[in-house]
């Protein structure tokens, strides 16, 4: 069976990516493999964790191109030169065109650090999203892993897990909690998801 192939793109300190790594080490992605770590931003841990992982790198940042076009069509020749199946957003930070979310339809993965609806779309990402969500006062909240369609965060949901707030939680602990009870189980849950469906529909 030939497997899934595997594009994670990373912006920062990469623990999904760490929790993808670790799961298909483990076994837990058996139908995919990742082949490629992509970076927006050349300073990201992340490509350690890569490089420690024996995961080929690639750096792409949006500030070395002259327009939007010229950054995707980079993307995509590093996409297409590796054979990528999927791509898994994890933790990027650039916003990608409409122009390239619809060559790769039900293609490209996201996990968000909040419920969608909630505390999603255009400027809530990282910390941010969490001290959204503590200023409303929401007693619940959780992660959420969704295709990526033109729309931001508005792809269709794949998983979804609820995780407590608690009364003394600053934007740093609640991050925290969505992390570990939520976003490091679901990402991997659904990366094996979606390569289960893409090696099934060859
Ligand atoms: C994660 O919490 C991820 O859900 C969030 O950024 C963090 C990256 O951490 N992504 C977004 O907010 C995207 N809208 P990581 O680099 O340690 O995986």
């Amino acid at each position: 069976m030939l497997r899934a192939r595997i594009a994670v793109f990373v912006s920062g300190g990469g623990t999904n990516l760490q929790a993808l790594l670790d799961a298909e080490k483990d076994g837990k992605i058996p139908h995919g493999e990742i082949v490629l770590v992509v970076s927006g931003n050349a300073g990201a841990y992340a490509l350690e964790r890569a490089s420690n992982a024996g995961v080929e790198t690639a750096v792409v940042q949006k500030k070395d191109f002259p327009s939007q076009s010229a950054y995707e069509n980079a993307l995509i020749d590093v996409l297409t030169q590796k054979g990528i199946d999927l791509i898994i957003l994890a933790g990027f930070m650039t916003i990608l065109s409409a122009d390239f979310t619809s060559r790769y339809p039900e293609r490209i993965i996201n996990v968000h650090p909040a419920l969608i609806p909630s505390f999603c779309g255009e400027g809530y990402y990282g910390l941010r999203v969490h001290e959204a969500a503590l200023k409303y006062g929401v007693k619940v909240t959780g992660a959420t892993v969704h295709f990526v369609n033109e729309i931001p965060d508005g792809g269709r949901i794949i998983l979804q897990k609820a995780v407590e707030v608690f009364e003394d939680d600053t934007p740093q602990t609640l991050q925290k909690r969505v992390m570990c009870q939520a976003e490091w189980i679901l990402l991997p849950e659904a990366a094996e998801l979606v390569s289960e469906k893409i090696v099934r529909s060859r």
